[in-house]
């Protein structure tokens, strides 16, 4: 077995037709720290915000009004979830929901001013090349704000994960997945600057990323220097 097991769209589409129905149920209340922390987080810069897996539309009611959110999702019965929320409880300021893939967004350059991702890095094929697509579409001085797990560097938590990884990927996610890949891509990066990790529950297994879009210098931004990391 791969260490770092792969994932293809196939068989995410069709694990998340499947969680659509239960999805709110089962991990409605287990993320929910995470997905306050990220609102909070892309409400400090505001504006236009681009929700990557917005899933069931979850998070959709909690943001302010005074923002514009554009959902994405490559599950379509999970997005009609989505669409059903925003119609009964009238979200005005959901600009629009779409069938759309993580690594192949389609809105021009710098269109938003944050993009957030609550649990889907994860999720995706190729998790550097959907970094690479939020990057695009983010305006410089805006915020990449991303809720994911971070698998164990090593011990019993390591194994396990490893472990349970060909069952994972069959329910649509990976369970191992190190934190170094979120520093080389920054690293390799031009323009974007790690900003934040908080440890986040359950289990301190998840973490808050923020990620600075430094205005078009163009150069390897990496991690700023006395970053917060926990
Ligand atoms: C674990 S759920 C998270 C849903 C929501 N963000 C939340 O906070 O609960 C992962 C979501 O990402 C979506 N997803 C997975 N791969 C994707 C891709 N390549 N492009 C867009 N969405 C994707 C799934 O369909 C699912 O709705």
């Amino acid at each position: 077995m791969s260490a770092a097991i792969e994932l293809d769209r196939e068989t995410i589409a069709k694990a998340y037709a499947r969680w659509a129905p239960v999805y709110d149920l089962v991990f409605g209340a287990v993320f929910e720290r995470g997905r306050q922390a990220a609102i909070t987080a892309a409400e400090r810069i505001g504006g236009r915000i681009l929700e990557v897996g917005v899933g069931t539309g979850i998070s959709l009611p909690d943001y302010s009004a005074a923002n514009r959110i554009c959902g994405v999702d490559i599950s379509e019965p999970m997005l009609r979830k989505a669409q059903e929320r925003v119609d009964e409880l009238g979200l005005a300021h959901v600009e629009g929901l779409w069938v759309m893939d993580a690594e192949h967004l389609g809105f021009p350059d710098a269109s938003f001013d944050v993009v957030v991702a609550q649990y889907v890095i994860t999720t995706v094929p190729n998790p550097e090349a959907t970094l690479d697509e939020f990057a695009r579409v983010l305006r410089p001085g805006g915020e990449i704000v991303l809720v994911s797990r971070i698998g164990a560097e090593a011990g019993l938590r390591r194994s396990l994960e490893r472990w349970a990884a060909p069952a994972a990927r069959k329910l649509g996610w990976r369970t191992e997945f190190a934190w170094g890949r979120y520093q080389q891509w920054a690293a390799r990066t031009a323009d974007m600057q790690l900003i934040e990790r908080r440890l986040m529950p359950p289990l301190k297994h998840f973490a808050l990323i923020r990620f600075a879009k430094v205005a078009g210098t163009g150069v390897m931004a990496g991690t700023r220097p006395g970053m917060t990391v926990n």
